[in-house]
């Protein structure tokens, strides 16, 4: 056997245990949001776990030791006396689903997440992955819960203005569309601000579909129609003024032929607005700049890389493979011609303006 430091073995023992640290803490703010234990605290003042229990309806041995927990893992004060506090800044990522810092709905879909943890050992052998609807309904509400506090906040105000000529043509009555739409919250956003325009929605998950339908009659509006895109695809025609796709092209078996497809469904003067995840195109740069390095890999193999070989044959890009050169070189090889990268207030995601 090679000389071990045990020193290092130490250290690199609770390294290891810190990571299912990380795993058993997010357990539990799935928990907390679930069970509405943050909504609960939000306002509240430091409270005892008697006191969060009577509110919440839980039992107080329960929540005494989530409030522990919760407090070890530095996401709520320990104010001493039994009492515990959620900070304003914690308020606003686990407890506020407006505000654009919420960060509670990326805990939703957990326990989907890691359900397919089985079939997955198996697409190691196979390289055959999942697709979004092996998370069922959950796994979609998740994604929505995740993403659509920025379309809620900044899609509208922010991004739309930044882009050449588009509100004009939005407030005029546009042909609009969002591919891999989720459950279509963009959309809804989009389709309130500008009721003359028609908003179309293109997803293969039926859950995501079940969703954005459900999502659609809460509001009332009449001026979006979605498709599933497995036998209603984008058309050929090139009728929309303005197309989206929000952090799904990585995800998508075929995004070079969908690049394409929207080439064809684009008018002459149209525009494209891509959002992906800001990724290098090394894995040396990925691991040098992005501190959220290894949950993006993480992800990518229970869900993103996933999807993207969910076909034989599929492209396989995964959470960090469209980088801004990647998507250069797409567009460029579909007919595009003119390409501006945008930030809007995203830590995450890169958006690229794209025009024929
Ligand atoms: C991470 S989700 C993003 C959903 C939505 N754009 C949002 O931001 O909330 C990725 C979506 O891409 C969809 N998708 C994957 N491949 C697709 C394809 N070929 N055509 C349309 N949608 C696709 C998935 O079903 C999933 O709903």
């Amino acid at each position: 056997m090679a000389d071990i430091d045990f020193d290092k073995l130490k250290n690199f023992i609770f390294h290891v245990f810190d990571q299912l640290g990380g795993a058993v803490t997010a357990a539990m703010i799935h928990l907390g949001d679930r069970l509405g234990l943050y909504r609960a605290m939000y306002g509240a003042g430091a409270l005892t776990s008697a006191e969060l229990a009577e509110r919440t309806g839980l039992h107080e041995r329960w929540v005494r030791e989530w409030l522990q927990g919760q407090a070890a893992a530095k996401l709520l004060d320990y104010k001493g006396d039994g009492r515990f506090e959620m900070s304003p800044e914690a308020a606003l990522a686990l407890a506020e689903e407006n505000s654009p810092a919420f960060a509670a709905g990326g805990f939703h879909s957990l326990p989907q997440q890691f359900s397919v943890l089985e079939r997955l050992a198996e697409s190691f052998k196979t390289g055959i992955g999942l697709p979004y609807d092996a998370f069922g309904h959950e796994g979609a509400v998740g994604i929505e819960r995740f993403l659509s506090p920025w379309f809620r906040t900044f899609l509208v105000p922010l991004a739309l203005p930044a882009l050449d000529g588009v509100v004009p043509k939005l407030q005029a009555g546009a042909k609009v569309g969002d591919i891999g739409c989720g459950a279509g919250l963009a959309l809804v956003e989009m389709a309130k601000a500008y009721p003359k325009s028609q908003f179309h929605g293109y997803d293969i998950s039926k859950h995501a579909l079940d969703r954005a339908r459900a999502n659609l009659v809460e509001t009332g509006l009449r001026n979006v129609t979605f498709h599933d895109a497995s036998g209603d695809a984008l058309p050929d025609d090139a009728s929309f003024d303005f197309i989206t796709s929000f952090d799904c092209l990585h995800d998508m078996t075929h995004p070079d032929l969908v690049t394409h497809a929207v080439r064809r469904a684009l008018k002459a003067d149209g525009t494209w607005l891509i959002a992906d995840i800001n990724a290098k195109p090394t894995f040396e740069e990925n691991l040098q700049r992005n501190p959220m390095v290894a949950m993006m890999y993480g992800i990518s193999v229970l869900s993103c890389m996933s999807s993207s070989l969910s076909e034989p044959g599929g492209m396989g890009l995964g959470t960090l493979g469209f980088s801004e050169q990647l998507a250069r070189d797409m567009t460029r090889a579909a007919g595009f011609t003119r390409f501006q990268r945008h930030e809007f207030e995203n830590p995450v995601n890169a958006y690229y303006e794209v025009r024929p």
